[in-house]
């Protein structure tokens, strides 16, 4: 109805018109809005986005009394061109031609030498450094501080993210040591690490958040946040390796000049390498490739640039990239194949999740037979379609990806892939709401319990590396125990030896397929092992929806034990409580989080669950965080420079007494500790009126709590 009312005239807008359009608007607006935000995938380009502003904006004016709460005019940090304001690059941003092969690093030296006349035997040495697969910003520092950071836009203009960037703890506010320059663009990746990566999508996860795809999409999301304090939480990091515009700043060589950043605070590649020849640039590249996968952090080439500085200005660049610099790709990790079939399987929550059965292909020298296509938008977006020839993608540790379909070498009597509606293991019906009334992008088996997939799958769960981690009991044996009406519960597991040791009508486990008595004894002896078992494994072993592992660690810290947790629970049904208001006060528990542990022990199937695993394991208490401090739960910011302690020491110190440190000031900072030298934050601090201490007044805080 949205776009036949669309085509109509603001000013012929009938008022049904314009309030049917106003709400549509919102709506539309709010999902293009958060796959930027939240996924930077946008879904529009800048000029459609911006005509659905306009076109609001225009029918607001027509109506005012019609301008809605949820306006997207209304939408903070939201620009009237873009969603960033812009700031041209004092010097442009280029890209980087490609070579695939030796040979193309070959004649890139050649050309080179004939731009230049250099003779035969006159040595040309190259830098060699990894090609970071993040987002680069440009950094310009006046005077040694930072004043404004920015994507690279289109490469004369970027997007101000600066207020973002500032939260990136390898961007310096002020630069180090001595002798900057006046003036200096500089420039580097901001990329995400694997481990950091994992870890935050298990917390996108927690908070019934989609996953990102791969660290730079996270990392991309992450920087183009609205509110810094999002930005601030993503882990973030950045390598520098280059510069823009500059006043004052006159290395003697492309090596020199990152050694200078290195100096003035900034992370640099520890693998940048000086090559003299060719041949030498050429084993380099082969070595960084060979470490690829233990780098941890993705990277898709090799950058090589001459190192001379007079050199490069006599090259200059050429379009959009330099003369003077190459990338050095590794072999993409792409390949083509067939779709096969569409498999919806059941996972634990009961989610159903189409899996893809490919073709086997190589990619990347890894035979991939199954890609994800985690949720039914996701098989509609692409419009895959059983039969299709398709483009795998292998990203580092990432599953397997499809990301493009050939539509044009599809069959003509192929048609669009019906998601099922009811689950295909159980039968039960499958849905899509979620807890707060919204659609799911995840359908679910409304089946719980009673449907097979989800029990097997949470008995697998519970027995996996990061929960209870029964050596010897995987998920095969799992699914062969529960066809044998062996475990049907986790507390099951601890029960096996003794039932096992009843001489009675089942078959004893030596006997059966894939067993014997050797292995039988080593698994009942695993099993005894985790008799004993750490808060934080338990939890997460229960499989609650949203409780990953760091939010089970979360809960422990708090509560300490499995018994105050429960008792907590059960008093947190109420949600007038205290104790649901203590709940849902913990950072890093949400709403949904608290609705769901809320839920999974106050329902008589899986409390009942829960206590026939405790009848038979002992749940190691957690040490809990310190709530009885001065300072625990209060936000604190370290600016200026410290004499007695490094900033980190500060922090962890801090962070021991339960207090949060952030980065940036705002109105939910509680105290601020100011050294020498602290400069906009202090004012900031100042202007909200927060408390602000000296190094000694904190030193003697210290000391009083720490005793
Ligand atoms: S130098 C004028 N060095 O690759 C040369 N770029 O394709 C500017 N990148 O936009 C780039 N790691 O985002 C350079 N060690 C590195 C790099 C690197 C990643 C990215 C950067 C740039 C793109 C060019």
């Amino acid at each position: 109805m949205a776009d036949i009312v669309r085509d109509i005239a603001v000013e012929a807008l009938t008022h049904d018109q314009a309030a049917a359009e106003l709400a549509a608007l919102a709506k539309e607006m709010a999902a293009h809005d958060k796959a930027y935000y939240d996924r930077a995938e946008p879904t529009v380009d800048d000029a459609v986005y911006d005509g659905l502003r306009q076109r609001n904006a225009a029918i607001e004016h027509r109506f005012p009394e019609l301008k809605r709460a949820d306006s997207p005019s209304d939408k903070v940090g939201a620009a009237p061109s873009g969603r960033f304001p812009k700031i041209k690059h004092g010097a442009p941003m280029l890209s980087l031609g490609n070579a695939f092969d030796d040979g193309d690093v070959h004649d890139f030296v050649k050309t080179i030498r004939n731009f230049l006349k250099l003779d035969e035997t006159e040595p040309i040495a190259l830098t060699a450094e990894p090609k970071i697969d993040g987002l680069s910003a440009n950094l310009r520092y006046e005077m040694g501080v930072l004043v404004s950071g920015t994507t690279r836009g289109d490469g004369q203009v970027g997007e101000d993210i600066t207020a973002n960037l500032r939260t990136v703890s390898d961007i310096p506010e002020k630069l180090a040591g001595s002798g900057w320059p006046e003036v200096i663009e500089v420039r580097g990746e901001v990329y995400m690490s694997h481990k950091d990566f994992a870890e935050l999508n298990e917390r996108q996860d927690a908070a019934g958040k989609p996953p990102f795809a791969n660290p730079r999409n996270a990392a991309a999301g992450s920087v183009r946040q609205l509110d810094p304090g999002v930005t601030a939480s993503r882990p973030l990091r950045y390598f520098a390796y280059g510069w823009g515009e500059q006043i004052g700043f006159d290395p003697g060589s492309q090596m020199e000049a990152i050694a200078d950043f290195a100096s003035w605070g900034f992370r640099t590649n520890d693998l940048m390498k000086r090559c003299e020849t060719v041949e030498e640039v050429l084993s380099h590249y082969r070595d960084i490739a060979a470490g690829r996968a233990d780098l941890g952090y993705d990277i898709d080439g090799v950058v090589y640039k001459i190192d001379r500085l007079d050199w490069q200005a006599r090259l200059g660049a050429v379009s959009r990239s330099p003369r003077w610099a190459i990338a050095h790709k590794f072999p993409p990790e792409q390949a083509q194949t067939v779709l096969e079939r569409i498999e919806v399987q059941v996972g634990r929550t009961g989610t159903l999740a189409p899996v893809a059965k490919l073709k086997p292909v190589t990619v990347g020298g890894v035979v991939v037979q199954n890609a994800t296509l985690h949720n039914e938008d996701e098989i509609e977006r692409l419009d895959a379609r059983e039969g299709d020839a398709v483009i795998v993608q292998r990203a580092g540790d990432v599953i397997p990806q499809i990301v493009r379909v050939l539509k044009d070498q599809r069959a003509a009597d192929s048609v669009p892939f019906a998601f099922p509606d009811h689950c295909p293991v159980c039968g039960a019906e499958a849905v899509r709401d979620a807890s707060d009334g919204t659609v799911d992008v995840r359908r679910r088996c409304t089946g719980g319990m009673s449907c097979k997939a989800q029990v097997v799958e949470g008995l697998q769960h519970f027995v996996s590396r990061n929960a209870f981690d029964i050596d010897g009991l995987g998920e095969k044996q799992i699914a062969a125990f529960y066809d044998w009406e062996l475990v049907k519960t986790p507390a099951d597991i601890f029960r096996l030896e003794a039932q096992d040791k009843i001489a009675g009508n089942l078959k004893p486990l030596k006997a059966r397929e894939g067993w014997g008595s050797q292995s039988v004894t080593k698994l009942f002896s695993a099993i005894d092992a985790r008799r004993r078992i750490d808060f934080d494994r338990f939890m997460f072993g229960l499989g609650i929806r949203n409780i990953g592992l760091t939010t089970a660690r979360v809960l422990g810290r708090h509560y300490g034990s499995i018994d105050l947790l429960v008792a907590a629970l059960d008093e947190a049904k109420d949600k007038t409580s205290d104790a649901y208001q203590a709940l849902t006060d913990i950072d890093g528990i949400g709403a949904t989080a608290a609705l769901f542990l809320i839920d999974f022990f106050t329902q008589e199937q899986s409390r009942a669950i829960v206590d026939d695993l405790l009848s038979q394991v002992t749940v190691n208490p957690m040490e809990a965080a310190r709530s009885d401090t001065k300072v625990a739960g209060k936000t604190l910011v370290f600016t200026g420079s410290l004499e007695q302690m490094s900033r980190n020491e500060a922090k962890a110190r801090a962070e021991s007494l339960g207090a949060k440190v952030s980065g940036s000031i705002s109105k939910k900072t509680d105290l601020v500790i100011a050294g020498p030298g602290a400069g906009s934050k202090l004012t900031k601090a100042q202007d909200l009126g927060v408390e602000v201490i000296d190094e000694a007044a904190w030193v003697q805080l210290l000391a009083e709590i720490e005793g």
